[in-house]
């Protein structure tokens, strides 16, 4: 196929971009000419764990949001690759909730096996991509960082897997500039030991609240205190664990809460989530969305209603993760490939409307898993990924959600059954607050 497709990004986006190509190839089909831009060392985007934050070696935005001792928030059996199960990456069935070493493992295993790092150039950013209208191609330009080098080239399609947890939305607070303790976003977090016996402040009341709060708690933070804008997360949470209403400002270590009450800590987590951010995207390429299960401006979540040569994967809010890229990485490979016709741009955007009317008649979080499940089996009906049973991953996410309302501070001690082995995974060897160590070689003692 003489068609040339850029995919940006390396992360498990991008990767499952690169299998959906390779497992056409390998069923002998004549695939495009794959080019793969990433703008860190290696693989695995996130995943990929570094102790920098702010600007990398090269001056660039560091990417990663991850911190050491991250064990995954949800159970594996909901985000486990169709084609590839744990039991066949590591040879055994293991514990439902790995730390983040065990799954970049599981991640490159896949992409090894498929043998696709040919494909990608790392250390090279996409600076900028614009669309010709002459050549009815992709101008993309990209940065080799290692030898300073600019070039361009020109693609039929851009597959864009840049990621949507990497650059910190940051709102500021009366007196955050007077503070005498330490600032930060979760997404420089790194080390909870850093803050063991501090009192700490974290605001917002997500995944990165939630998980910072409990790493700091688990390594001896002194005290914990969570402050919502909208609604308390509401967990039984440990004796010096507090939830308050939004900071209205801080005078030296004092905090004083929408309830006129305050708390001195010394140091604030800024768990205030994070941007869509396309800075090298041609603004008429650029894709603006809230953080949501249903996306604006993209057909069927993945094609770009504006310009379909361009697709974006992963933007949605995340129940499904890997699985569900994977099903979105396929999907965009069939309609480059011709195997899948898209419709007329009205019928698009009808989709998009669509999909957002519905998503905003989700009651609970038990009906967003049903959407986004029902999204994913959607996809896959359409191509070749092999299907598995979403119901039953469904039903892990289900679990998780009652786990946690059970105990938050045990809900990681629980197992689940895989739906792609149908394998029950062991109890891990150890209750996870007590797991102080996250190696790889440490969680598969089992
Ligand atoms: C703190 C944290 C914890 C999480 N924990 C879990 C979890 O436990 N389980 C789970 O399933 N999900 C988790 N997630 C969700 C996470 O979004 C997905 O697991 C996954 O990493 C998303 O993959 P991605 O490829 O879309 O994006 P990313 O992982 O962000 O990868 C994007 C890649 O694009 C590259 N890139 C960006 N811009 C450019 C550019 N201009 N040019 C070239 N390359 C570029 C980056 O370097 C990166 O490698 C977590 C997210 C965060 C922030
Ligand atoms: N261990 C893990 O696996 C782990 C750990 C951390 C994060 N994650 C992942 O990381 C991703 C991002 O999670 P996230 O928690 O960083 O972001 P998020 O889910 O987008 O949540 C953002 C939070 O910030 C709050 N917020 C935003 N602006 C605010 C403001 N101006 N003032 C006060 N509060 C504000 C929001 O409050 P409102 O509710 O009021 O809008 C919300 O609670 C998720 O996919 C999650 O799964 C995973």
């Amino acid at each position: 196929m003489s068609k040339r497709v850029a995919v940006i990004g390396a992360g498990p986006s991008g990767l499952a971009q690169l299998r959906a190509f390779q497992s056409a190839a390998k069923a002998g089909a004549d695939i495009p000419e794959i080019v793969c831009f990433e703008k860190q060392e290696d693989w695995g985007g996130l995943w990929n764990y570094t102790w920098r934050t702010g600007l990398d070696e090269y001056g660039e935005p560091v990417h990663c949001s991850m911190y050491r001792y991250l064990w995954s928030n949800g159970p594996k059996e909901g985000l486990e690759f169709a084609d590839y199960s744990f039991e066949e990456h590591f040879g055994k069935q293991i514990a439902s909730y790995p730390p983040r070493a065990v799954l970049f493992d599981y991640i490159k295993g896949r992409v090894e096996k498929a043998d696709v790092r040919k494909w990608i150039r790392f250390r090279t950013p996409v600076r900028y991509v614009e669309w010709d209208a002459g050549a009815s191609k992709f101008k993309v330009s990209s940065h080799d960082l290692v030898n300073d080098k600019t070039s361009t080239e020109m693609f039929d399609n851009v597959v864009c897997c840049s990621g949507h947890f990497s650059t910190p939305n940051t709102p500021h607070f009366d007196g955050l500039d007077r503070f005498n303790g330490r600032v930060l976003h979760a997404h420089d977090f790194r080390d909870a030991v850093e803050f063991k016996d501090k009192d700490l402040l974290l605001i917002g009341t997500s995944y990165s609240a939630e998980d910072i709060g409990s790493q700091c708690w688990k390594y001896g933070a002194k005290s914990i205190t969570v402050s919502h804008r909208t609604a308390p997360m509401g967990y039984d949470w440990p004796d010096n664990w507090q939830e308050v209403p939004l900071l209205t400002k801080v005078e030296g270590n004092t905090c004083t809460f929408k309830d006129g009450t305050t708390k001195d800590v010394d140091a604030i987590i800024l768990c205030t989530g994070y941007l869509h951010h396309f800075p090298f995207m041609a603004e008429d390429l650029k894709l603006h969305t809230a953080n949501r299960l249903a996306t604006a401006d993209l057909y069927k979540g993945v094609a770009f209603v504006h310009n379909p040569a361009l697709f974006y994967i992963g933007m949605q809010d995340q129940w499904f993760t890997f699985n569900m890229f994977d099903a979105q990485g396929w999907w965009a490979r069939d309609v480059i490939m011709g195997r899948i016709a898209l419709p007329d741009k009205a019928a698009m955007q009808a989709d998009v409307e669509e999909r957002v009317a519905r998503e905003d008649q989700n009651e609970d979080d038990y009906a967003c898993i049903r959407y986004q499940g029902d999204y994913v089996k959607e996809l896959i009906a359409e191509t070749d990924y092999p299907s598995f049973d979403v119901d039953g991953a469904n039903e892990a996410f289900f679990q998780w959600k009652k786990h946690k309302k059970q105990n938050i501070m045990t809900f990681r001690d629980n197992s689940y059954k895989s739906v792609i082995t149908g394998t029950m995974a062991p109890k891990h060897h150890t209750p996870w607050k007590d797991a102080l160590d996250d190696t790889l070689e440490s969680y598969l003692e089992n």
